[in-house]
């Protein structure tokens, strides 16, 4: 009788520990909407005034750690304004999708390009600060930036 509770009992438990397995790293693991923050949300300040922006930045939210990433872009506005751009109309990405987003005003926002001669592990970026609309991919629920697609300069 024992014996025969435990034939059921372990695979239920082994099946339990399986998906408690699963569950697991997805508590742990950055969401894409995490991501996009980590990559590309500096609504504090906007870099003008610091020449090392990019090389900090690029360095502090773990961007040159496997490589050095080639461009990336930080937007410096608050979050709740770029979360928005999701609610403008859609448009197709650079990679063909079509939860692609663009601004309806333009923000402020850095661009950083790995210097030509640089090679990792010494990642050095060129930081260049203007105004521009900005192109996001949305996912999820709720529907918020996952990918940043494209900066459209306010004078093109
Ligand atoms: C960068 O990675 C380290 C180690 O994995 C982690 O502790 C830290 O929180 C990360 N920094 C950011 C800004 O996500």
């Amino acid at each position: 009788m024992a014996l025969e509770k435990s034939f059921v009992l372990f695979p239920l438990l082994a099946l339990l520990l399986l998906v408690v397995g699963w569950a697991q790293p997805s508590l742990g693991k950055e969401s894409p909407a995490m991501k996009f923050q980590r990559q590309h949300m500096d609504p504090g300040s906007s870099s003008s005034s610091n020449l090392n922006y990019c090389n900090q930045m690029m360095t502090y939210r773990n961007m040159t750690r496997d490589r050095c990433k080639p461009v990336n872009t930080f937007v410096h506005e608050p979050l709740e304004e770029v979360q928005a751009v999701c609610l403008q109309g859609s448009i197709t990405c650079k990679n063909g999708q079509l939860n692609c987003h663009k601004s309806g005003s333009s923000m402020h926002i850095t661009d950083c390009r790995l210097k030509g001669g640089s090679k990792y592990p010494k990642c050095e970026y060129r930081a260049t600060t203007k105004m521009s609309y900005i192109i996001v991919a949305c996912e999820g629920k709720p529907y918020v930036p996952v990918h940043f697609d494209a900066s459209v300069d306010v004078s093109s």
